[in-house]
């Protein structure tokens, strides 16, 4: 096969930032997906639906004119969200979710959930208004091996919350091991995943080859081979469970490369093309159309999009940069090659 058309995707997690970034970052995504839901860990965080919504138009703003492209907006949950401001969400056409961030896991956090406990009430209302809950699931315990931070979180966290809220509609965000695929498979219809290209191309080496790199970087970080396999089954599966979030979180290269580096990775620039290279590797081209494009819709019961975009099998260079504000920006593959190119 060496040209594939999918029904347009869509990206059910992503970093776009803020203020003249926009303009840099929002094009690559809204070429390529219809919609995307967008992380409100800005500084300050979008706890609010009036900050959402304000944030939304900035987003517009920033839309070529030649796309249509549709920001789905989150709330940031902290542990003073209201069960009020929930009930508001859950009836906001444009607000189609909450975060959870465990204080101090990642980029932005620091205003994050400090104990789930204090969120019980906001989460009572979630469960009762379908409003879903999108996990950052890793603990946050520096005794725990940042390798395994996934994995406790998922005993220790996010087994007992189901317990508590079994109907509770949740996306594991950005899974990264074969304990999570297990979990997400072995919970009712109300439990998804969402997979990143870059945990499905790359394993915990490559933050390593040849020398240390910034730009591999991500939270949760990259694992060994054996849990990119199980993601890769897993994304391939057909199981409706599984579906697309780049993550995609744009950094300035100062930043990265620094002597405390940001986690993120940007993958917009190719991000659908990534995913056709990792499916592809897998031979399971077919089964990408249903991942991108289908089951994330379902989930978050919106219409599957009507329109359609085409890959060609055509290498193509990645820019060595990108701008970035009165920045730079390394995108992944900077200055390599990506083996499908999107008619554009
Ligand atoms: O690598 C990451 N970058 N992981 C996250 O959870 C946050 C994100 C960001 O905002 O940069
Ligand atoms: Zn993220």
């Amino acid at each position: 096969m060496d040209k594939i058309t999918l029904s347009r995707p869509d990206d059910w997690h992503l970093h776009v930032r803020d203020g003249d970034v926009l303009k840099n970052v929002i094009p690559d995504t809204a070429r390529r997906f219809a919609r995307a839901i967008i992380m409100p860990n800005l500084k300050p965080p979008v706890t609010t639906v009036t900050q959402a919504l304000a944030y939304r138009e900035r987003i517009l703003a920033a839309i070529p004119d030649d796309c249509q492209f549709e920001p789905l907006m989150t709330l940031y949950l902290t542990d003073n969200t209201s069960a009020k401001e929930i009930q508001l969400a859950a009836s906001n056409a444009h607000v189609h979710a909450v975060k959870y961030y465990p204080a101090g896991a990642t980029t932005n956090s620091d205003s994050g959930v400090s104990d789930i406990k204090y969120t019980y009430t906001a989460l009572e209302k979630m469960e009762q208004t379908g409003l879903p809950l999108l996990v950052h699931g890793e603990v946050t315990d520096p005794n725990v091996d940042i390798f395994d931070r996934e994995a406790v979180f998922i005993e220790s966290v996010l087994e007992p919350l189901l317990k508590r809220f079994p109907n509770l509609r949740l996306v594991l965000e950005h899974i990264t091991t074969a304990h999570a695929v297990d979990f997400v498979k072995s919970m009712a219809s109300n439990v998804a995943a969402t997979i990143t290209p870059h945990h499905l191309l790359m394993n915990r080496n490559d933050i390593f080859k040849g020398g240390i790199n910034p730009h591999h970087y991500c939270l949760p970080i990259l694992k060994r081979e054996a849990h990119r396999t199980a993601l890769i089954e897993a994304a391939i599966s057909g199981n409706p469970k599984f579906f697309l979030g780049t993550d995609s979180a744009p950094h300035s290269q100062a930043s990265k490369e620094s002597s405390c580096g940001c986690a993120g990775i940007y993958s917009a620039h190719a991000a659908i093309e990534l995913y056709a290279e990792a499916f592809e590797q897998a031979n399971a081209l077919d089964k990408l159309e249903a991942f991108a494009s289908f089951f994330g819709p379902d989930f978050y019961r919106l219409p599957r999009n009507t329109d359609s975009i085409t890959l060609r099998r055509k290498s193509w260079d990645v820019p060595t940069e990108l701008p970035f504000g009165n920045e730079t920006l390394i995108p992944l593959r900077a200055g390599q090659t990506v083996a499908w190119h999107l008619d554009k």
